[in-house]
């Protein structure tokens, strides 16, 4: 039942480890890499909030706009000041971790199959904050805005889109009209709407979607970027003067990155490194891979009860409610959506009829995994059970995405692997300690919040202490259960804790 998916990149092992340095310091409540979506959504907000109080004061026009903004720095310092500076670093906060972000699920290698409409609406929400914070640093209209406008301008003037060059608009102060300072300011304002519903289609196929990082997080992060803002508050650069070409300007490396190469590339092929790399990043699903994806989840409607516990558990949007198709007395049925099934099985231990307590042999369950039926979960089971010598005889429940259980098997201890712990209905605990008097049942799986599929660790948690339909029922006994969530890297800490939870059934002999 274990998969090659144990087997892990030296950059997951790289970030399994510093993560775990994380967990040390923050613990698995408030470690930002667990975070780094819902941070992303903190600073979105923090943008729009201080961008508000800015948009109160700016004023439009070539001879007003660079006023408004040392008149917002300086005179209102204190407030209007802050609230500059605020905005520029919540907004170089967003690039951070947006990247981050699109690292560690690709290192983590969660942009395949299913989740490839997370990945590429991920890309297009690049371009559309990249276009908003390009936007922005031509507001000041200081010396970094001359930089970037008129750079922008030459770079959009390679594309054969506009019948005459729009460089040729800022050619000189005399020009330039205060209709450009209108277009920049509406779009200024507009962008971060797109960029809005682009997140909310971002995370559509998602259940539950943490969109907001822990308060102690929030606050952290914003008394942070407070310090920094004391320390190192934003100026604007000198009044833009397109009579002088702009020289030893500071630029913003989060959003302007790529222009220093408009100096020694041509538009072109500035152009092509662009959208060649997001082109790339965005046909990325479906490269070819070694690991393979598993079958997706199926009905069988026969043993449905329409009971919707699936479709409250699935993290993917995944399982749908019908109207009954087959005469069956019940009002609905459950229906997968092939599309959006990433086959983690979690459904499978959310439904009531996966219950190891049925009488035949190859009994089917409401909803199963083709390459995993949960009659031959429980036939394994009996199996493996069945070899266990000596005191202490354990079971261990795992997960293919966390630390390998096999290198835990023993005469004692039996161990099986599953696409999510998660898929462990929890009636086969009870089944395990009652039907073959097994001593003890150990269930891990990935890190705490942590989980590969996102909420298998919190309901298999939530089951098990009785909170989650399936419940574990209160006859079995919790003494002789033990969770502990491992990831791969800590193969050492669960053969220990293991070890320790033996002794313990030990002494209740
Ligand atoms: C600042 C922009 C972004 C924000 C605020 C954001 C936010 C989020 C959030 C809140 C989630 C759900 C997390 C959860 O509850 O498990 C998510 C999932 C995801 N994001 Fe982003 N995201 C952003 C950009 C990106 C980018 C650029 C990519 C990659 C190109 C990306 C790829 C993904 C993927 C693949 C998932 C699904 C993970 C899974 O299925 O478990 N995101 N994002
Ligand atoms: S296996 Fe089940 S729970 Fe997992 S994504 Fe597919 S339908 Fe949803
Ligand atoms: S949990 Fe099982 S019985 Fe309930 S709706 Fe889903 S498939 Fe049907």
């Amino acid at each position: 039942m274990a998969t090659s998916n144990h087997t892990k990149s030296f950059a997951h092992r790289m970030l399994l480890r510093f993560e775990g340095i994380l967990n040390k310091i923050f613990g698995t409540d408030l470690n930002p890499f667990y975070y780094l979506g819902a941070l992303g959504f903190f600073f979105f907000w923090v943008i729009v909030a201080s961008g508000a109080y800015l948009y109160a004061f700016y004023k439009t026009g070539i001879e007003l706009s660079y006023p408004s903004v040392e008149y917002i720095t300086n005179e209102q310092w204190y407030l209007g000041g802050i609230m500059r500076s605020l905005h520029r670093y919540a907004s170089d906060g967003l690039v951070v971790v947006m990247v981050l972000h699109l690292l560690r699920e690709f290192i983590l290698g969660r942009y395949r199959g299913a989740r490839w409409f997370a990945w590429v609406t991920g890309v297009l929400l690049i371009w559309l904050i990249y276009a908003a914070g390009i936007n922005g640093f031509f507001m000041p209209w200081d010396k970094l805005a001359q930089y970037a406008t008129v750079s922008t301008m030459e770079w959009f003037d390679w594309l054969p889109i506009f019948s005459s060059p729009l460089s040729q608009s800022f050619a000189s102060q005399e020009v330039l009209n205060d209709r450009f300072f209108s277009l920049i300011s509406f779009s200024h304002a507009t962008f971060p709407l797109f960029v809005l519903f682009f997140l909310w289609i971002h995370i559509l196929r998602i259940s539950y979607p943490v969109v907001n990082p822990r308060r102690r997080l929030a606050v952290g992060m914003l008394l942070a970027m407070l310090v920094l803002v004391l320390v190192k508050p934003v100026l604007s650069q000198g009044a833009a003067d397109l009579g002088v070409e702009p020289r030893n300007i500071g630029i913003d490396w989060f959003y302007l990155f790529v222009y220093p190469l408009l100096d020694i590339w041509t538009a072109g092929q500035v152009w092509a490194l662009v959208v060649g790399i997001s082109l790339l990043l965005g046909m990325l699903p479906w490269f070819p891979t070694r690991n393979k994806q598993i079958p997706v989840a199926e009905v069988n409607l026969k043993d449905c009860g329409g009971c919707r516990l699936c479709v409250a558990d699935c993290p993917y949007e995944a399982v749908v409610m019908r109207p009954r198709s087959d005469g069956m007395r019940f009002m609905e049925e459950a229906v997968v959506v092939p599309d959006r099934c990433v086959s983690c099985g979690i459904c499978v231990g959310a439904c009531p009829s996966s219950t190891p307590f049925r009488s035949e042999d190859n009994y089917v369950s409401g909803i199963e995994m083709p390459s995993l039926p949960i009659s031959v979960l429980r036939n394994t089971m009996a199996t493996e059970l069945a070899k266990l010598e000596g005191e202490a005889r354990v079971v261990v429940f795992g997960c293919d995405h966390a630390a390998n259980v096999e290198k835990l098997r023993s005469d004692g201890v039996a161990a099986l692997s599953l696409p999510c712990t998660s898929m462990l209905p929890p009636s086969f605990v009870e089944y395990a300690l009652r039907e073959h008097r097994v001593d003890g049942v150990f269930i891990t799986g990935c890190r705490e919040n942590d989980c590969y599929h996102r909420l298998g660790g919190l309901w298999t948690e939530q089951r098990l202490a009785a909170k989650r339909e399936p419940r574990l029922r209160s006859r079995a006994e919790s003494e002789r259960i033990r969770q502990f969530w491992a990831s791969s890297a800590d193969s050492k800490e669960l053969a220990s804790e293991l070890e320790s939870f033996r002794s313990d059934l030990r002494r209740l002999e």
